[in-house]
């Protein structure tokens, strides 16, 4: 189906998968995690979900989420002698959840396809209590079952989601069946290709979570950037019982807000900030904000400032900074694994830290929301993305559909996270491409709808002229833009690092600041050779060197994260004895080791913190 004008557009999301409305700070509440070993069955021929003669599948019509009927692998046991099972979990081998699947089997490292997990767990619900299944992620689809009855289905591959277990759960034992599938396919999002590891599996966090039967399921508070001294939002009730008093207090500030949430079950607020002291990453000073309702109460842990652009200007907290930052993906190199943990998040944000970073640049996807917490706590600024990646079936109203619900739901997840100040919407995608355009512009009006407190972007397409060596950002995405950001990989695709001498770039169309949002070059760690030798780490260190002086003359130059921060594994990258399934751009060898560029980049971050530096009010 050609998609149609925007206008239209908005009204094609019915095509949108069905969601359940977003669960906030799940993290805070007290839960039940299923972490461990799950038993496994690998289902390449959909053998446990489609009827194998004409392929339909057995438990739901397409788009429907929630159904009686019931998949073949649902978990059955042999009571006769004569009953005909081929399959039986419990006699399965087992996984690590959460985990991907590939770094746990061999012969998982490359598998796309279907795998049924199956995991029991007792559990005793108390009348008049609500039980929430809730996944951190599960990469591509998810199609729940608890004790044979179908929960739900989840798509997308980086964002939470959850169902209502409520009436599912039995008193005693329980047992929980979740099929993943992590194909690639034209009309998901990303598309067919990607150029980093297809990790599947239930990548993230499993938990239970009773609540109230009316429980605060979301809530909203920043730091007002109209309203100086203010912290606005909202607080949401689910649940019977809507109409309620609520009570927001920040004991710290020794303030707080009693409201009535309307017959939706919400309430705006406005609380007096003023006495608070400003996150910064060089002080990134949280506050607890309590949120205590009639039925439920529930708290959060929320850092106030300010981001906003003055012209060229990146402004945090009414102060002009640079954004020293760094790209990096959901991946534990020397674990070749999706990272997932606290523990995961130290290592990689910690590495950005000694890198004496102040921002880094998840790429290219949301990563765990251990990882946005904790760049809250350690004073890390944030760029968060969804996959809408290279190429992307931007006629497809399901598509978009599917990209809408994943950025919503990652601006619904990390709103109240003062680390993070960028919304990015893409990352590389055609600009020729007429559909394009129309849909970024409905997912930047989709992000601006929850959050109108940070700035929005993307890797934005550019053009360079080879006659006059003149490089512009022409991509129309970047009038909707409030930072123009683009990767650039001169000096590698295409060529040497003497090239950055002499482009000049022309960016004074756009009164915006101008974040260069990849640069790099591959270098095989402890590879040397001279400065012109592909894949050497002496290669690598004189484009860093080529790449900082080319950037330095660039009047609106405010922040740069380089590609990448640690080697990362991807099958479009097979040169033998140097790449071997890598991307080999890491400062960070996939051992872990430090190449020659970190100590380029570290260095130039030194100097830069030195000539941006500002006061820090009490
Ligand atoms: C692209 C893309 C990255 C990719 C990188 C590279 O800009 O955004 O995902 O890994 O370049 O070519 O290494």
């Amino acid at each position: 189906m050609r998609l149609l004008s925007g206008l239209v557009l908005g009204c094609l999301c019915q095509y949108a998968i069905a969601q359940n409305p977003h669960l906030h700070n799940v993290t805070n509440r007290p839960a039940t995690l299923l972490a461990g070993n799950w038993h496994y069955i690998v289902d390449p021929y959909e053998t446990g979900f489609r009827n194998h003669r004409n392929w339909t599948p057995y438990d739901e019509k397409e788009a429907a989420t929630t159904s009686s009927a019931a998949p073949y692998y649902t978990n059955r046991k042999q009571v006769n002698r004569w009953d005909r099972i081929e399959y039986d979990f419990d006699q399965s081998p087992t996984l690590n959840v959460p985990g991907d699947w590939n770094h746990q089997r061999p012969e998982l490292l490359y598998y796309e396809g279907s795998i049924w997990y199956k995991t029991d767990f007792k559990y005793n619900l108390p009348a008049g209590r609500r039980l929430l299944l809730h996944f951190g992620a599960a990469n591509y689809r998810a199609d729940v079952y608890l004790n044979g009855k179908k929960a739900g289905m989840h798509e997308g591959g980086y964002d939470p989601f959850h169902f209502d277990v409520t009436k599912l759960v039995q008193a005693g034992d329980n047992f929980l069946v979740v099929r993943v599938d992590n194909r690639r396919e034209r009309d998901r999002v990303p598309g067919m290709t990607t150029d980093w590891w297809n990790y599947g599996g239930i990548t993230r966090d499993v938990s239970l979570l009773e609540v109230p039967q009316t429980f605060i399921s979301n809530f909203f508070l920043q730091a007002d950037k109209a309203k100086r001294g203010r912290a606005t939002g909202w607080v949401q009730l689910d649940g019977p019982q809507l109409a309620q008093k609520i009570t927001v207090s920040i004991p710290a500030l020794s303030v707080s807000q009693t409201v009535a949430t309307d017959a939706k079950g919400r309430a705006s607020l406005d609380l007096d900030i003023s006495a608070s002291k400003r996150w910064y990453p060089e002080r990134p000073q949280l506050y607890e904000v309590v949120f205590k309702a009639e039925t439920d109460q529930t708290s959060d842990r929320i850092g106030f400032r300010t981001i906003e652009t003055k012209g060229k200007d990146l402004i945090l907290n009414g102060k002009p900074i640079f954004l020293r930052g760094i790209c990096m993906h959901e991946e534990v190199p020397t674990r070749m694994a999706r990272a997932f943990s606290r523990e995961d998040a130290q290592l990689l944000l910690g590495w950005a830290k000694e890198l004496n970073c102040n921002f880094v640049r998840l790429a290219h996807y949301p990563h765990n929301e251990h990882t946005v917490r904790l760049a809250d706590e350690i004073g890390l600024l944030v760029w968060d993305e969804v996959p809408v990646y290279w190429g992307i079936n931007y006629e497809n109203s399901a598509t978009y559909a599917q990209a809408e619900s994943q950025i919503r739901a990652m601006v619904e997840r990390d709103k109240n996270r003062a680390s993070v100040i960028v919304w990015s919407v893409a990352n590389e995608t055609p600009r020729e491409d007429p559909q394009r355009l129309v849909f970024l512009n409905n997912m930047a009006a989709a992000v601006r709808q929850i959050d109108n407190t940070r700035l929005l972007s993307a890797a934005l397409d550019r053009t360079e002229d080879k006659a006059t060596n003149h490089i512009r950002i022409t991509d129309p995405f970047a009038a909707t833009s409030d930072v123009v950001s683009t990767n650039e990989y001169l000096g590698w695709y295409g060529s040497t690092p003497d090239r950055c001498r002499v482009v000049t770039w022309n960016l004074a169309e756009h009164d915006k600041p101008f974040l260069v949002s990849e640069f790099g070059a591959d270098a095989l760690f402890n590879h040397r050779g001279d400065s012109l030798t592909i894949w050497t780490e002496d290669y690598q260190e004189w484009l860093y060197r080529e790449q900082i002086e080319m950037l330095k003359k660039i009047p609106s130059w405010r922040g740069v994260t380089p590609w990448i921060l640690a080697d990362f594994r991807a099958p479009r990258r097979n040169l033998p004895g140097i790449q071997d399934g890598w991307n080999r751009k890491g400062l960070i060898s996939n051992n872990g080791y430090k190449k020659r560029a970190w100590y380029v980049l570290k260095a130039f971050y030194d100097e830069l913190e030195q000539q941006w530096a500002y006061e820090i009010e009490d």
